[in-house]
């Protein structure tokens, strides 16, 4: 859906990096790259390519490797969302910096705004776009605060906004302000990039151009955001953009406690809460109880069975009264009754657990 309010960006391109394995997701991330892993019912992506079609920008290209066929496969030439969409693909990972480099040739536009492929956000791109002109910025990086910076990049800034460093991962972080990843370029600062081997954007072209003195500024909001490359952050973003906490201009209707596609059974009974979502031709049990949980198309929870802040991948199932917590089902799996899986538990696709096989407590 896009809002024709917004006036159009005709010299903005995007860009968008998807080649990344997505390992901390796995297993769900050995058959699906990250980016295309349903969220509140759609690819995740399609929540970001919203975002950019309703701020105005048409022209994007994505950044592929891993799985890069799926993309192509789903959105085609983007224009069913009113996008025009190309693809340029590493046949070898070039990194962050190499892919954005890499897709140089198909880049028409002075400025280019670059997304990682696993945020969600709620920031106003216009408003970043609109503070990398007024700084005459060689870059604009989007800055957010989270609790513990030691998982992204860190990034300070002086009280013109003006970024001093850029410290990627570093466990010993000077501030909360962290590399939100999304970036506006100058379209020479890319070719600048050196093509044709692997480059990371965060630790050798944001390090270099400071070191050049280059005009690189934050744009800080308070915007909604969060990283979805963790099960914990996936099923927490997940579950906000099914309850209205995090925006989606792919969404619309209103927002509750699940999401439930059409062509899914709910038996009487079973309670549906904290987000959860429940795909196409999934089937939810009687009495079965269902908090946070991402249950995949085809899916099936049994009587009885509670599901807690997880994921159940394509065609998994749970067996009676299981107890799932915190923990992610590869596609296929086959958790037997009354098993419990607790904190960071991950069943690989296919495996089948026997009934009452694994357990946390000696009661039943
Ligand atoms: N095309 C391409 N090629 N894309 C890649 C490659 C590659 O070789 N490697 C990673 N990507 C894509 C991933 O698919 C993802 O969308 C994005 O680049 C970022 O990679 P992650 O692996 O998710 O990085 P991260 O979350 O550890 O850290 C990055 O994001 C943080 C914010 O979420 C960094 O940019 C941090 O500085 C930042 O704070
Ligand atoms: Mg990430």
């Amino acid at each position: 859906m896009v809002n024709d309010q917004v006036a159009s960006e005709p010299n903005v391109d995007a860009v968008v990096l998807v080649g990344g394995k997505g390992t901390r997701l796995r297993p769900l991330t050995l058959s699906a790259p990250k980016p295309m892993l349903p969220t509140a019912g759609l690819p995740f992506l399609q929540h970001l390519l919203a975002r950019i079609g309703a701020a105005g920008i048409k022209h994007v290209v994505l950044g592929t490797s891993f799985k890069a066929e799926v993309f192509e496969e789903y959105f085609g030439d983007g224009s069913s969302m009113g996008l025009e969409i190309e693809y340029v693909t590493e046949t070898e990972p070039l990194g962050t910096g190499g892919g954005i480099r890499n897709v140089l040739p198909k880049l028409r536009a002075d400025n280019v705004i670059v997304f990682n492929g696993d945020v969600l956000g709620g920031t106003d791109l216009r408003a970043v776009l609109d503070t990398h002109r007024h700084t005459e910025a060689d870059v604009t990086m989007h800055l957010v605060r989270v609790g513990d910076p030691r998982a992204f990049g860190c990034v300070p800034t002086d009280e013109d906004g003006r970024v001093t460093d850029f410290l990627e991962k570093t466990q010993d972080p000077p501030t909360d302000q962290i590399n939100a990843g999304c970036y506006v370029f100058r379209r020479e600062i890319i070719e600048k990039i050196p093509a044709g081997r692997p480059v990371s954007v965060e630790r050798e072209v944001f390090p270099g151009l400071l070191a050049e003195g280059r005009r690189v500024f934050g744009h800080v909001d308070a915007a909604y955001w969060r990283d979805m490359g963790t099960p914990e952050d996936f099923v927490r973003g997940s579950a906000d953009l099914v309850r209205g906490i995090a925006p989606s201009p792919a969404l619309d209707g209103p927002r509750g406690e699940s999401l439930v596609h059409p062509g899914a059974g709910i038996a009487p009974g079973a309670v549906l809460i904290g987000g959860t979502v429940v795909g196409r031709g999934a089937e939810i049990g009687a009495g079965a109880r269902l908090d946070g949980a991402v249950v995949f198309d085809g899916a099936v929870i049994e009587a009885g069975a509670t599901v807690e802040r997880s994921i159940v991948g394509f065609g998994a199932r749970i067996g009676p009264r299981a107890l799932v917590r915190d923990a992610v089902i590869g596609d296929g799996a086959d958790v037997g009754a009354r098993c419990e899986l607790l904190r960071g538990a991950r069943v690989w696709p296919g495996v089948a657990l026997p009934d009452g096989g694994v357990r946390f407590s000696t009661d039943v």
